[in-house]
């Protein structure tokens, strides 16, 4: 059977990375054979246009070349990892996709989103994930998790309004794919959080291997 491409979605703090880890652990025991990637990166190439994205030094890069550097990382990727791996059969979970694209440079820096809509399909053709969890958590909270201080400064007042539009832009692809992208309440703990998962992807798999 060809392999399928479950998605993490979410803002800074919404957990993607520790639940990914629980769920790639939870598949490995139950025999599943798993690849776990990411976004920008997962080549070689991709975690080089990772550095240039994140690097801090490059705050003259215009939204569209940041857009465009994602779409070179994700286009790499899929000739090299993803599209080789659901050949094979595997269940790819890779930490951000196209989604991420609409809602951060789409919803957040308001490019206008049919243009990234056509550039995504540009690079992805046919390949949509199967299945996007989006983890959804209060901005505040998530900003909090991963500064684990109070938020009160202009440029933090910036990064909370930028941050609201990528996640009301995440609900809103939700609200308009609702059987592909499921919404998880990102706003609980840990264990909360992963048996939530485990439950969707669990139904999911099921479904699929009838
Ligand atoms: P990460 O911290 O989840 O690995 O993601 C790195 C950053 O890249 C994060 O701030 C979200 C951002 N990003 C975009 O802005 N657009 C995209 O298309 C992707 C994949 C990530």
């Amino acid at each position: 059977m060809k392999g399928c491409l479950i998605t993490f979605e979410g803002i800074e703090g919404s957990g993607k990375s520790t639940q990914l880890a629980r769920l790639v652990s939870t598949l490995k025991k139950n025999d599943c054979n798993v690849l776990v990637t990411r976004e920008p990166g997962g080549t070689q190439l991709g975690e080089r246009i990772r550095d240039i994205l994140l690097d801090t030094r490059h705050h003259q890069m215009t939204p569209k070349t940041e857009v465009l550097l994602y779409l070179a990382s994700r286009m790499q990727h899929l000739q090299e990892v993803i599209l080789p791996a659901l050949d094979q059969g595997q269940i790819v979970l890779c930490d951000r996709f196209s989604e991420a694209t609409l809602a951060y440079q789409g919803y957040g820096r308001q490019l206008p989103l049919t243009q990234i809509r056509q550039l995504n399909r540009y690079v992805t053709g046919q390949q949509v994930p199967n299945l996007t969890l989006l983890l959804d958590v209060e901005v505040r909270r998530g900003l909090r998790r991963i500064r684990s201080r109070p938020l009160r400064d202009r440029l933090d007042q910036e990064k909370m309004q930028f941050y609201q539009k990528v996640r009301q832009g995440y609900l809103q692809m939700a609200r308009q794919s609702p059987r592909r992208i499921v919404v998880i309440n990102a706003n609980e703990n840990i264990r909360k959080v992963a048996a939530q998962i485990h439950q969707v992807v669990e139904t999911f798999l099921k479904k699929r291997s009838r």
